[in-house]
Parts: structure tokens; C-alpha cells; sequence
């Protein structure tokens, strides 16, 4: 949720801090600071908002020779979880000495009782936060070995954290550990940064290494040194980035989410590219680490996410059941572990989620764990908490997602949904000559979405019609369902418009009560079964003066005379359509919110990936 750097080699430290927390703020931009150390003492620079704002007033706060030879420091981008998002409460936090200063994404469980306690000694506390404490307990713990005092501080705390440590008294090493947050290490050539995310390292090396949980590393501007929390030596591989900077960067659109949009023919080819076997008409997915004996036996499939990877896994559900002969559920994330849920080995777990990191993902994942079930993940982020924990999935290789709102990770996570469920059904009743085709529809999504792309002009001009509207519905059955409801997530969450998606045939049992003239109906017509259906509730909907946006087939003119407004996407499989389809809504929303004026990429109240409860 939130994002820290570290960095210790050469002189210019604080400007590789503030740029890594540039890559790094769609994590979470209520605040920021930075500390770094000068002359055997601690300097440091907080500010409420942005990092701009942080960068200027460290311009304006240091001397600019302090601010150059600085080799050694830690920067943090702020979500809040304790306490507003004022300069007090940014990070970093000091001990009681001033002399260590700490740099935290996660939440101290307990850090009421430890507050209490270290008051009880003396310690007063300038914020309200859980970090300050943490700062304050290493601080208590420190004889003069900054690692052994984190080591005994980390011993007393529940909860998570990804951190980083610095010292005055030890200028030539950073202290960095993590449980349930993230932490990448990058080994550069006299040089080592720490991040949250390998987007603030790529700028300086593609060589990373990635913590697990309760590791605790020893951080110099030539050597990584990494313990467990019991200061037992362990070792941990050197892995390749393969990430370059320009894929990090907005690559000449206006907003990430922009390009990100733009860039899923792409995303979408790396994500199938060799996943198809047109011999066996099945896919090629190594990573689920399964026989098709073990796929054979299973018989049942639950889905895991939260918000976009949730929508994701609702379309899979249709996959699995259609293409596989097998029960498929959904299940949210949140409320997974707290319903003592029915599992054994004979049920496949799949937690779907972009980040790897969110917490109420990686609790259902450690709930399925215990019981026994086959878990695996679909992720993006490669080394992400989540992929380390499952040890076995399918990676979406659809490169960094920037952008709050998730777009390119839903179509691949759908896309890997789709082969998953082939590769079972293959295992299963599906014939070899059905995978074959599908198999030839798949691999055309990428040009299917460049046809709906194609059309962005006309969706901008679309979007002027609705963008004054304060209230939306978007409306699907099948596994158009899914989509409504993703595409309603979309333009609440950059648009702020009150957006509800529902099944075409729910509006009638209540929310159609809310229809008054003009109200927008953005309804899912292309044509797959229940199409007839749908357009029988699109009617109501017209009866009480509603306007309608539909999305249609290519060449269903017939349906297309229905709407008010329309965009096409190109016939194709119902389950292949979703993609397209999601498409088109992804740059209606981005289009609404432009014209709106809203900051699309990082929107007020979000975070890229929510690592609290
Ligand atoms: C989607 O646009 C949102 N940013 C949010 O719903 C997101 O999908 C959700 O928080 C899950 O994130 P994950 O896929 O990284 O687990």
C-alpha cells in the first residue's frame, strides 16, 4: 500500500531516492518524506501530498551540497491506514535518539501495547502512527548493532511490515526486512537499492534479489547479507529483471492508464504466446505444475480475488463450467477465510490477483493452504507474495500495471481463465477438434482488441454524451455479467460517477426504480445466447425514458438500430467476446473521467495494491 526506497552507494542518494519514489507512488501519494545521513547525523524531509511536493521543498529545506554528496538514505510514499496523511504522520519516523530513522508498508498489529509500554519508559510520540512506534522499539532495543536491535524489536511485533533502517551511528549499511509486504533488493556496481517494486530499481540495475517473509538483509553499497529473524545465515538467488525503464514510463499517452489500454494486443500476445498446443487442441500451462490425471480427479474449482481480479474470476467460472464440466465458484477474497470454508484435496484453488501482494488474497491463499486444497495463483507481478506462496500458477506476463484502475491485467487474467479451463476440459469431455478451435479463437484476441481499439475516437465522441450523468448502469447476462460489472468498477473508480453493474434481468426486481429520463444504460447486446433476453430489458429500460450505450457484434445492425449509441466488437466465442468487450468499456470509463477532468491514473482515495486487511 505503500512505497519505500532505499539506497546506498554514490554521491546524488537523495535524487535516486525521490525519482524511485516517483516510480512508486501509484502505490500511494497522501505523503512522503525522505531521510538520508550527512555528517554522522540524520537529515530529513517530510511533506503532505505528492512527491513533487516533497521534492521541492527538500530543494528548498537543505542545503543543496547536502542534498548532492548524500550517499546513503530511505524515502517513503505514503497510503494512510493510521492517522491522516499530514507531515507529522509521513514517514520516515525517528527513535527517541533521532539518530535511526525507519521507513514502513504494512500495519504493527500491536502497536497500542508497545506504545504504552515504551511511554512507560520515557518515550514520547509526535504522531499517530503504528511506524513511530516500530522507530521508537528499535530505538529501545539498540546496544549498537542496528541489525540485532531491529532483529529484537521485530521479535515483538504482530502484524506486517516491509521496512527499511538507517542509522547515524552506522553510515555504512541499511537494515531492510520484511513479512507481508514486499521488499526487492536490486545489486547494482557499488551501488544496492531497496524497493517496494522492482519499477524504482530498473532505472539502476536488472539484477534483483526477493525477500520472504521474515527475512532481515544487511545492506551495503557492495554486499547483501540476509538472515532469518533467528540470525541464521540464508541464502537467496540473484533473479533477472528483464523489465525495461521505457516499459515503466507512460510511452507518449496522456495517463498509464492510456497506454496500458492501448498496449493489450501486445500484452495480450505475451500473455498466450506458447500456451497453445493445436496438436492436442489444448493449452500448454507448465506452471499449474499438473497431470492430467490430477486435473482429472479434481472436481471442483473456487476462484479467489478482490475487486478487478474478483470480475476476472466470474468470468472464469462460465469457462470452467462450460468448457471444463465442472463446478466452479466464486468466492470473495475477504470473506473466505472467515466462512470455514468446505475444501480437500480434490478442489483446485485459483487466487487471482495483479499485484501478488493484496492481503485479503494472501489470507484465502494461507486459509486454502491448511485445508488441504490443490492452490495455485494468476498473478503479474513475478516474485510477488502470493506467486512465492502458492509455488505453482500461470504468470500473466502483461508487464508493470501502473495505473490504479486495472485494465490489461483483467483481459490476460481472463485469458489465462480461458486456457485454464481448456486444459481441464481436455482432461475431460472436450473434444479435441472443439479445443483446436477455440484454441484458433484465443490466439486471435489480440487482433479482436485491436479492432475495438480502432474505434477510440468514437468512443471519446460517445463519452461527451454521458459524461455529465452522476448515476450509470451497466447491465449483462452470461459472461457479459462479469463484464457489467467490471466495466461499472472502471467508471466509478476514475470517474467517480455512481456506477452499478447488474444481470440484465435483475434491474426489474428493484433497481429499475431508479431509472428517471436519460438515465444511462450501458448494456451488453453482443450476440451470445440470452441476447433476445437482454434486449427484452433493454426495452424496459427505454419505457422509462432511460439512454442506451450498446455494446453490439460487428455486422447486428439489427440490434445496433436499438441504441441510442453503440460500439462494436467482432463476433466471436462468448467467452473470447468478454475481452473485447471489456475493452470497449475500459476506454469509455477513460474517456468519461478525461472529459471530467479526474486524475485517472492514481484516484483520490485508491492504492495499486491493497496490502491491509
Ligand atoms: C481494479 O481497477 C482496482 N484497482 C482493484 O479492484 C484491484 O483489482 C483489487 O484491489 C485487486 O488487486 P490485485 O489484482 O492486485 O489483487
Amino acid at each position: 500500500m505503500c512505497g519505500i526506497v532505499g539506497y546506498i552507494g554514490k554521491a546524488g542518494a537523495t535524487t535516486v531516492l525521490i525519482n524511485g519514489l516517483r516510480r512508486l507512488e501509484y502505490r500511494g501519494y497522501d505523503s512522503a518524506g525522505v531521510a538520508i545521513i550527512d555528517d554522522d547525523r540524520i537529515v530529513i524531509s517530510k511533506s503532505p501530498g505528492k512527491v513533487a511536493r516533497l521534492n521541492d521543498k527538500t530543494h528548498a529545506d537543505w542545503d543543496p551540497t547536502v542534498f548532492q554528496r548524500a550517499i546513503a538514505g530511505i524515502a517513503h510514499t505514503r497510503w494512510a491506514t493510521h492517522g491522516p496523511p499530514t507531515e507529522v504522520n509521513a514517514h520516515p519516523h525517528l527513535d527517541q535518539s533521532g539518530d535511526v530513522a525507519l521507513v514502513h508498508n504494512g500495519i504493527i498489529e500491536n502497536y497500542r501495547a508497545l506504545r504504552a509500554r515504551l511511554e512507560g519508559l520515557g518515550h514520547h510520540f509526535y504522531s499517530e502512527t503504528d511506524t513511530e512506534v516500530l522507530a521508537h522499539l528499535i530505538g529501545e532495543c539498540n546496544k549498537g548493532d542496528l541489525f540485532q536491535a531491529v532483529c529484537d524489536a521485530l521479535h515483538q511485533v504482530s502484524g506486517t511490515f516491509g521496512i527499511a533502517v538507517l542509522s547515524a551511528n552506522e553510515p555504512d549499511r541499511i537494515i531492510t526486512a520484511r513479512r507481508g509486504s514486499p521488499i526487492v533488493i536490486g545489486v547494482g556496481d557499488g551501488e544496492t537499492i531497496i524497493a517496494s517494486d522492482s519499477s524504482a530499481i530498473v532505472a539502476h540495475t536488472q539484477r534483483v534479489i526477493y525477500l520472504d517473509d521474515n527475512d532481515i538483509a544487511i545492506v551495503t553499497a557492495d554486499s547483501v547479507e540476509i538472515r532469518d529473524l533467528n540470525n541464521v545465515p540464508v541464502t537467496r538467488e540473484i533473479a533477472e529483471l528483464n523489465l525495461d525503464a521505457a516499459a515503466a514510463e507512460k510511452g507518449g499517452y496522456d495517463h498509464f492508464m492510456l497506454k496500458e489500454i492501448h498496449e493489450q494486443p501486445d500484452t495480450l500476445s505475451n500473455t498466450i504466446r506458447g500456451r497453445l498446443d493445436f496438436d492436442l487442441g489444448s493449452s500448454v500451462l507448465a506452471g499449474m505444475g499438473t497431470s492430467p490425471r490430477e486435473l482429472a480427479e479434481l472436481n471442483r474449482v473456487v476462484l479467489l480475488g478482490c475487486g478487478t481480479s474478483l470480475h476476472a474470476g466470474l468470468v472464469g467460472e462460465y469457462a470452467f463450467e462450460d468448457l471444463a464440466d465442472i463446478h466452479a465458484e466464486v468466492q470473495q477474497a475477504a470473506e473466505f477465510r472467515y466462512r470455514n470454508p468446505i475444501l480437500g484435496s480434490r478442489d483446485l484453488v485459483v487466487a487471482i490477483s495483479q499485484s501478488g501482494e493484496t492481503a485479503d488474497t494472501l489470507a484465502a491463499v494461507r486459509e486454502a493452504n491448511q485445508k488441504g486444497a490443490f492452490v495455485m495463483s494468476l498473478c503479474n507481478v513475478v516474485g510477488s507474495t502470493i506467486a512465492r506462496e502458492t509455488g505453482r500458477g500461470v504468470y500473466l506476463h502483461a508487464g508493470p500495471e501502473i495505473s490504479v484502475a486495472s485494465t490489461k491485467a483483467f483481459t490476460s487474467q481472463v485469458a489465462v481463465l480461458i486456457m485454464m479451463a481448456l486444459k481441464l476440459g481436455r482432461g475431460r469431455r472436450y473434444s479435441r477438434e472443439d479445443g483446436i478451435k477455440l484454441g484458433r479463437e484465443i490466439e486471435s484476441i489480440p487482433t479482436l482488441v485491436a479492432r475495438v481499439l480502432r474505434q477510440d475516437e468514437h468512443i471519446a465522441k460517445i463519452a461527451t454524451t454521458y459524461a455529465n450523468n452522476e448515476h450509470a448502469f451497466f447491465i449483462g447476462r452470461g459472461p457479459m455479467y462479469p463484464v457489467a460489472l467490471e466495466g461499472a468498477l472502471k467508471l466509478k473508480e476514475i470517474s467517480y460517477i455512481h456506477a452499478e453493474g447488474y444481470h440484465a434481468a435483475e434491474l426489474k426486481h428493484g433497481p429499475i426504480a431508479l431509472l428517471e429520463n436519460g438515465t444511462p444504460i450501458i448494456a451488453l447486446a453482443v450476440d451470445i445466447p440470452g441476447k433476445d433476453k437482454t434486449l427484452g430489458n433493454i426495452e424496459e429500460c427505454r419505457a422509462r425514458g432511460a439512454r442506451i450505450l450498446g455494446i453490439v457484434t460487428e455486422g447486428d445492425h439489427e440490434t445496433a438500430e436499438c441504441m441510442d449509441d453503440f460500439i462494436t466488437i467482432p463476433s466471436c466465442h462468448p467467452l473470447v467476446a468478454t475481452i473485447p468487450a471489456v475493452v470497449a468499456l475500459q476506454l469509455f470509463a477513460y474517456h468519461v473521467a478525461r472529459i471530467r477532468g479526474c486524475e485517472i491514473d492514481q484516484p483520490r482515495n485508491l492504492a495499486k495494491s491493497v496490502t491491509v486487511e
